[in-house]
Formats: structure tokens, C-alpha cells, sequence
């Protein structure tokens, strides 16, 4: 009787996957679309070719909209407001949007397929988003598994950006790709040094992007990415400030400090920064000695596991726990964090227990 039911259960799953891919393959190579109008934020048409993703549509009309998981719907970074045209929200789309995002339509551009005149909205700062042709000026590596990228750009050959933000390298195909994907990375540098952008890239096994990074791309080669994209910059008020981070999350911290110091700002700024052991830390004496030129800023590096050659005699354990012992009290204070998903969710428990407001404290996961 089971086994009647299981062998059921499997049929009718296997027929319709089958009829599901069967449906994908026929829209992918059958379904002709035409023309299609696409009104963005109620002034400007376009007319576009249907039956591709909005997010890739949009970028062939050089309109850059955020993405760090290459369009495969697992960042949720590519979320826009479209107003009609895009149809039933679609499953894949649904883990990322919220009940209410659905009521005022908010859509993954990603997963959303122009098929029809459709109406969207863009924010306007994202109309400023450009594409580089940048140079591989010099990859050095920072650790064992986090290299430095200084891209050198071409054309245009200066970005606006404010320090914290993101860019997107577009990785061509190659072995482990067989299309061009986008990647997310945080910009290292200075805003100040406007003819270049730095990144610290750590290598995910197999990951498609920093594979390439790491043991393809070389020195000279041609880059193309775009940006600058996000909101994670520093508030511009009177507040203390703390920092933590973890693996590259130092990129966009440095990028802030190093704007602070630039400009002189006195405000209080503390870095935590979590590794495991030694070989972990990023640019220590670098960070060291730039928290140094800030008026009032302390960089505590936090080791998890120090070993024994470490001769570590600095603070160890959770860089959480190492920021909970010295944040006494969360008045007057404000917090940007960096790194992994499980590290900021955990910062973010202890800041608000010690009494800094959830609005207060901004992050890039990754
Ligand atoms: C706003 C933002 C800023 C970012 N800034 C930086 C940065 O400054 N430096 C940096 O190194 N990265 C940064 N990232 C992460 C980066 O965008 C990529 O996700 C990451 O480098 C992996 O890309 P990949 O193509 O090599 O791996 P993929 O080909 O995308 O992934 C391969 C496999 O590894 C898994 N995977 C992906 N990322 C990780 C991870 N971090 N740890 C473990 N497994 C993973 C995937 O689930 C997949 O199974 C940032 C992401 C965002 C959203
Ligand atoms: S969810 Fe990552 S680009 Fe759409």
C-alpha cells in the first residue's frame, strides 16, 4: 500500500518537473515576445526586445541595478517597484519579499520576465550608476586567501563614490562559467583617489568570481565593472561610532576610515575586527596605523583561535564579545558592520542590547 502510494507520489512529481522544464525550455526558445514598452518612473519609454529578465533588459539599456548573485535569485539585492506588466509573483521571488513589499509590488528584476509593456520605477540615484573599463593594475595578497585588486579605470576614468559603497566585476566566461555573471565587492580605496578603485577579494571554493580573481586574471588584463551601489556609508552626524567586521569586511571599513582621516573627523570611531588566527588579519599594521592618523580611532583586531607561534597577547574570543565587553552603553552611538550573515545577525543582538536603536546600526552581509 505504501509503496503503491510512494510509487504515485514519484510519478506525479517526475511528470510535472518534466512539464515544468518542458514549459521553461518552450518559453526560452519558442515564445517570441516582440516588442515591448517599458515606462520607467512614468517619463521615460523605452522600447525593448520581450522575453528576457527585466534586470538584464534594463542593463543592455545601460541601467544598472544592483545584483550580487549574478541574477540566480539567492542575493535579493535586485528588488524595484513594477507597477503592471510583470504577472504573478513567481516562487522564486517569494523568499525575499516581504508582505509588504507585495503590497506595493516590489519585484526581483532578477526573476521578473518582460513580456509585456510593463511599468516600473528606478531610483533616481541609480541613474548615476555607471559601466568602467578598468585595468588590473596590481593583485597582492593580503592573506592566504584575501587578495587586494587595484583597478585602474580607463573609460570613464574617475567614480563618484561614497566610501562604504559597492561596485560589480563582470566575470567573461570561462571554465567554470559558461556566461558572464556579476559579483558584488566592496571598494577598499579612498573616494579621494577617483581614477581607481581597490577590492578585497576572498576566495570562496569553486565560487565562479573569485576564482577567476584569484587563478585567472592577471596583472594588465582589461576589467569591466559598474557602480558605485548601496547605502552602507558613513551617517554624517555627531555620533560615536563603532565598527566590526570579519574576513573582507574590512574593505569598506577601511574605505570609510580612510575618508575620516582625509578629512580630519574627530568623531570616536572604534574598529573591532574579527579573524581566526594571525594569518587571518587584514593589512593589520596598515589599519593599525590608520586608525592612528584618525583624531580619535582605535583598531582592535580580536583573534578566535590564535595558536601558539601567534604570541598573541591581544584580545581574544567572538570580535562580538570583544565589542560587547567595551560597549558599556549604546547612547549617542552608531554602528556598521561587515561580514558574514551568522557574524552581523550576532552583532546586532549584542548592539541593540546594549541599548543602540536597530536603525542605528547599518551592514553589508556577505
Ligand atoms: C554588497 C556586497 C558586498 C560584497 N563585498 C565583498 C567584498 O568586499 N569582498 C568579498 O570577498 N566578497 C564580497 N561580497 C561577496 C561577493 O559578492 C560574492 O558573493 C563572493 O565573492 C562569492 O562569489 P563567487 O562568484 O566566487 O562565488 P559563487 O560562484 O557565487 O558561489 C559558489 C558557491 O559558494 C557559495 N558561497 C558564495 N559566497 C560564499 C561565502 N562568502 N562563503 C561561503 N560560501 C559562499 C555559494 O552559495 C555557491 O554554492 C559582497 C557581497 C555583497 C552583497
Ligand atoms: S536576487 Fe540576486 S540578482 Fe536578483
Amino acid at each position: 500500500m505504501l509503496t503503491a502510494l510512494l510509487i504515485s507520489v514519484g510519478t506525479i512529481t517526475a511528470i510535472t518537473v518534466v512539464l515544468a522544464v518542458i514549459l521553461v525550455i518552450a518559453d526560452a526558445f519558442i515564445a517570441d515576445y516582440g516588442e515591448v514598452e517599458l515606462t520607467i518612473n512614468d517619463k521615460k519609454k523605452l522600447t525593448v526586445k520581450g522575453g528576457r529578465p527585466l534586470l538584464g533588459t534594463l542593463m543592455e539599456e545601460e541601467i544598472f541595478i544592483p545584483s550580487a548573485c549574478g541574477g540566480r535569485g539567492s542575493c535579493g539585492l535586485c528588488k524595484l517597484k513594477v507597477e503592471s506588466g510583470a504577472g504573478q509573483y513567481l516562487p522564486t521571488e517569494l523568499p525575499w519579499i516581504s508582505k509588504e513589499e507585495q503590497a506595493q509590488n516590489i519585484r526581483l528584476s532578477c526573476q521578473v520576465k518582460v513580456k509585456q509593456d510593463m511599468s516600473i520605477r528606478i531610483p533616481e540615484e541609480l541613474f548615476s550608476v555607471r559601466r568602467f573599463k578598468a585595468r588590473a593594475e596590481k593583485i597582492t595578497n593580503l592573506t592566504h586567501d584575501i587578495k587586494e585588486l587595484r583597478l585602474k579605470l580607463i573609460t570613464p576614468d574617475s567614480i563618484d563614490f561614497k566610501a562604504g559603497q559597492f561596485v560589480q566585476i563582470q566575470v567573461p566566461e570561462y571554465k567554470l562559467s559558461d556566461e558572464s555573471v556579476f559579483r558584488a565587492y566592496s571598494v577598499s580605496s579612498s573616494p579621494s583617489e577617483a581614477d581607481c578603485v581597490e577590492l578585497e577579494i576572498r576566495l570562496v571554493p569553486e565560487g565562479i568570481c573569485t576564482t577567476w580573481v584569484h587563478d585567472y586574471l592577471k596583472e594588465g588584463q582589461e576589467v569591466t565593472i559598474n557602480g558605485p551601489y548601496g547605502d552602507f556609508f558613513l551617517r554624517d552626524t555627531k555620533r560615536d561610532i563603532i565598527c566590526i567586521a570579519g574576513g573582507s569586511g574590512n574593505a569598506p571599513i577601511k574605505s570609510i576610515m580612510m575618508d575620516m582621516a582625509e578629512k580630519g573627523n574627530a568623531r570616536n570611531l572604534t574598529y573591532f575586527y574579527g579573524a581566526r588566527t594571525r594569518k587571518d588579519l587584514v593589512l593589520p599594521d596598515e589599519m593599525t596605523a590608520l586608525a592612528e592618523k584618525l583624531p580619535n580611532g582605535q583598531y582592535v583586531p580580536v583573534l578566535s583561535e590564535p595558536s601558539d607561534e601567534d604570541n598573541w597577547e591581544g584580545e581574544t574570543g567572538f570580535v562580538t564579545d570583544a565589542a560587547a565587553r567595551f560597549l558599556k552603553s549604546g547612547d549617542n552611538t552608531e554602528a556598521y558592520l561587515c561580514g558574514s550573515p551568522g557574524m552581523i545577525d550576532a552583532c546586532v543582538k549584542v548592539l541593540t542590547k546594549a541599548g543602540i536603536p536597530e536603525e542605528l546600526i547599518y551592514y553589508d552581509k556577505f
